[in-house]
């Protein structure tokens, strides 16, 4: 049948969306799917109404209806139309934060402590409640998109004024100093496994936009660590993606506290990055699987 891979939108993430779409196609396409591109939720309704499209291999990355959050799921879940990662509950989840925090915490899952910012709280107190420095983030973007690392009371107001530039809540969060770590979390036969972890370490003093998508001097290790470490931090890594109801493939994003060892959990990706500096297919390509076969299982694992 035949195939679109949704890519592109509206969010904060279209570049990246468009990067990871194009070369989801191209893969597909050379293991014979009939595939092709799609831009947008408005375009993909007019192409399911004019009968073209058997499966939706997702890759729009946002919230708002961006194609991340559930929104897009929902919608096809009732049109009966089959799409690849996670369903409605997942999606939507992993696109808050601070929900999908609350979700581990109950799980008995470790995450770092956080302060929801509503509207008028007094962020100056909740950065000496939970000391600095932290983050201040908003709970539904993605790629660093509106973060900030506050190591200065007098720089909190300026990250809350960049947060809120994005739409939804936002949260601060205790700044773990340690390493930075992913791993990604794939269907196989025997229910989901988690691929090797991936240690990050940017040139600059954190993770943001740039070292992800624009530098070229971030290093990746992986795996991130040999033996018990890397043990714990795979089985960590699948208990946070099945407490939150995620489905097909993913990213569960981690810190490990340099002092104490302790991994803590940030957030979920239920639409990973697929671009040449993407984490999931350097992780995949490490277990002798290549971006093509990558795209191929993510693909089966969205049949109904
Ligand atoms: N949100 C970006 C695309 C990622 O996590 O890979
Ligand atoms: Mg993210």
């Amino acid at each position: 049948g035949r195939v679109a891979v949704l890519m592109g939108g509206t969010s904060a993430e279209r570049e990246v969306s468009l990067d990871s779409g194009s070369a989801v196609l191209e893969a597909l396409r050379a293991r014979g799917v009939d595939a092709f591109a799609v831009d947008g939720i408005p375009a993909l309704i007019e192409q399911i109404r004019a009968g073209g499209v058997d499966r939706v291999f997702n890759i729009l990355h946002g919230n708002k209806g961006g194609g991340e959050d559930g929104v897009l799921q929902g919608l096809l879940e009732a049109l009966g139309v089959p799409y690849t990662g996670s369903d409605v509950l997942g999606s939507a989840l992993s696109m808050d934060k601070i929900r999908t925090k609350q979700v581990w915490l109950a799980s008995g899952l470790p995450t770092p402590r956080y302060v929801r910012l509503a509207p008028g709280s007094d962020v100056h107190a909740a950065a000496r409640e939970l000391g600095l420095p932290v983050f201040i983030k908003p709970s539904s973007e993605g790629s660093s998109v509106g973060v900030s690392r506050v190591l200065d009371d007098a720089d909190l107001d300026g990250a809350v004024e960049l947060a809120a530039r994005y739409p939804g809540e936002m949260l601060m969060e205790q700044l773990v100093v340690g390493d930075e770590l992913s791993v990604p979390v794939l269907a196989s036969r025997d229910g989901h496994v988690a691929l090797p972890s991936t240690r990050i370490v940017p040139k600059g003093e954190w993770y943001d936009y740039h070292a992800k998508y624009i530098a070229d001097d971030t290093q990746y290790l992986c795996p991130g660590y040999e033996g018990a470490d890397e043990d714990e931090i795979r089985q960590l890594a699948l208990a946070a993606f099945i407490a939150a109801g995620c489905r097909g493939w993913g990213r569960v994003d981690i810190l490990r506290d340099r002092a104490s060892g302790q991994f803590h959990l940030l957030e979920i990706n239920t639409a990973p990055g697929m671009t040449s500096h993407s984490l999931m297919p350097k992780a995949a390509r490490q277990v002798g699987i290549e971006f093509e076969e990558l795209c191929w299982r993510v693909l089966e694992s969205s049949l109904p």
